[in-house]
């Protein structure tokens, strides 16, 4: 069974590359398999790799049985693959182009529409772009033209905007998604659903019962084979200016008016534009043990592979209520979580005081839930307490295999022109204007000393005297992937 959209070819630059096989083909995949893509489709893989179908679809599909073993099924492939194809070309010369848009128009049917995914180098994707324009690609006089492009969106507000104005000369505003992978998470999106879905937490969501925000994302990655790019990148391009500023804003944003794309997207732009500048002081930067060994990384690196900041969103809301983010790799955990962290009672009427505050933690991955830490009286105790547990875990309340993947969703909206779970140029602009200073005080005299951790560890200690010298400790609300007494 599939949909009555209208036929599409997707088209991926840079298609020979890990993405492509590790998140793009096995999302379309299974968009394919629970009949979510149009009747007719094709997917059309461009790089200047060599590869004809056959071995492009073979290299595909050894891909899923290594990045998606258990939803891969023989038979469901053998339907999927007559709609993949290839074609070799270079990114930077007309030709390649020429040969693609012939191949498109031998290929689809009429007023197909078409998506262009970038999931190239970042250097590329204005080449690309410009050479789409030049070939006539980008004109929808025959269905539509989308184009993709993944993070990072440029390495700075200057390149940032650069890009937007390359590629606002070849597509209009409309035809431009920006793919933060995050925001595609049942967990992310279910924030706002969490938010406005009900009455419960709203009240007292705001500055007069929260006492801070955690937002930590941990990988037990290290970098990998991906040195050379995060050698230039570091913790804060990779994972702040996008994911943990997009994670913020699902948190801190006022209601929109409608769950519409422009409505949605107009009050996660304020949010960005409300954080006042980030203190050098009240950054914490670290690398990891081992991280200059690894290929592609400078012997003498400065590069941040974890991170940790206080900020402040200034607005009527959240006024004097301290964000804190921080993320790294090669750590003990793989985690992100968001903590609500709420404020003591006003008024003590028990004889024992050292409570717990009452913790909301929204568990995005990887055991995604969410659990409300609060005081109980002990059984058969006068008027002892303990913090205790209500939770909430997806597995246990909808009957699912696993989660779907972040890039089922967002393709499948690019499909259908959806662009709420995209960010927007305006809001990417202000993220780089919150992460921007920070970077360059950190390439700076005043940059706050480089300390390091173990591989596998909880991270650098210097993190924790960022809470402590506020009286707050960092909170752990989710699964901790240790055992009871071994979390930090
Ligand atoms: C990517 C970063 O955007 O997100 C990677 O470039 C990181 O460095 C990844 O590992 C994390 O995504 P997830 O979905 O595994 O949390």
């Amino acid at each position: 069974m599939a949909t009555d959209m209208p036929p599409v070819s997707i088209v991926i630059f840079g298609a020979s590359g890990d993405l492509t096989e590790r998140k793009l083909v096995p999302a379309l995949f299974a968009d394919f398999r629970k009949g979510r893509l149009p009747e007719q489709f094709a997917v059309v893989g461009y790089a200047r790799t060599a590869y004809t179908h056959e071995q492009f679809r073979a290299h595909l599909r050894d891909g899923l049985q290594r990045f998606a073993e258990k939803a891969f099924d023989a038979a469901a492939w053998e339907a999927f693959a007559p709609h993949i194809w290839y074609v070799t070309g270079e990114y930077q010369a007309a030709e390649g182009y020429q040969k693609l848009r012939h191949f498109l128009s031998r290929h689809e049917p009429q007023a197909s529409g078409h998506v262009y995914y970038l999931a190239t180098v970042p250097d590329l994707f204005t080449p690309i772009a410009q050479q789409l324009g030049a070939a006539g690609m980008t004109e929808e006089t025959d269905g539509y033209r989308r184009i993709v492009v993944e993070k990072p969106f440029g390495r700075d507000l200057a390149s940032s905007q650069a890009l937007d104005l390359a590629l606002s000369q070849v597509f209009q505003e409309a035809q431009i998604y920006r793919i933060d992978h995050y925001l595609g998470k049942e967990t992310a999106q279910n924030i706002l659903f969490f938010r406005f879905a009900n009455i419960l937490f709203e009240p007292i969501w705001n500055r007069n019962y929260v006492d801070n925000v955690q937002i930590t994302v941990e990988e037990t990655v290290d970098v990998g084979r991906r040195g050379s790019y995060y050698d230039q990148a570091g913790v804060l391009r990779d994972m702040f200016q996008n994911h943990l500023l997009q994670l913020l804003t699902l948190v801190a944003m006022e209601p929109p008016a409608s769950f519409q794309a422009e409505a949605v997207r107009n009050e996660k732009e304020k949010v960005l534009s409300a954080i006042q500048p980030i203190r050098l002081d009240e950054t914490v930067r670290a690398q990891y043990d081992g991280y200059r060994a690894a290929k592609g990384v400078a012997p003498d690196s400065p590069t941040a592979t974890y991170a940790a900041v206080k900020l402040y969103v200034d607005n009527w809301r959240w006024h004097g209520v301290p964000f804190y983010l921080r993320s790294g790799k090669a750590l003990a955990r793989k985690a992100s979580e968001i903590i609500i962290e709420f404020q003591y009672p006003p008024h003590e009427i028990f004889d024992q005081h050292a409570f717990t505050p009452n913790l909301l933690s929204l568990c995005i991955q990887p055991d995604e839930g969410i659990h409300i830490k609060f005081e109980a009286k002990v059984p058969d105790s006068t008027q002892e307490t303990r913090p205790v547990d209500m939770e909430f875990h997806y597995s246990d309340q909808f009957a699912m295999q696993g989660m779907p993947d972040a890039y089922e969703r967002l393709l499948l909206d690019v499909l259908n022109g959806d662009a709420s779970l995209f960010p927007r140029n305006d809001a990417i602009e202000v993220a780089w204007r919150v992460m921007d200073p920070v970077l360059q005080g950190w390439a700076s005299p005043e940059a706050p000393p480089l300390r390091t951790y173990e591989p596998g560890s909880w991270g650098p200690i210097e993190i924790h005297e960022l809470l402590a010298r506020d009286g707050r400790y960092w909170r752990i609300g989710c699964a901790c992937g240790k055992k009871d007494g071994e979390c930090d």
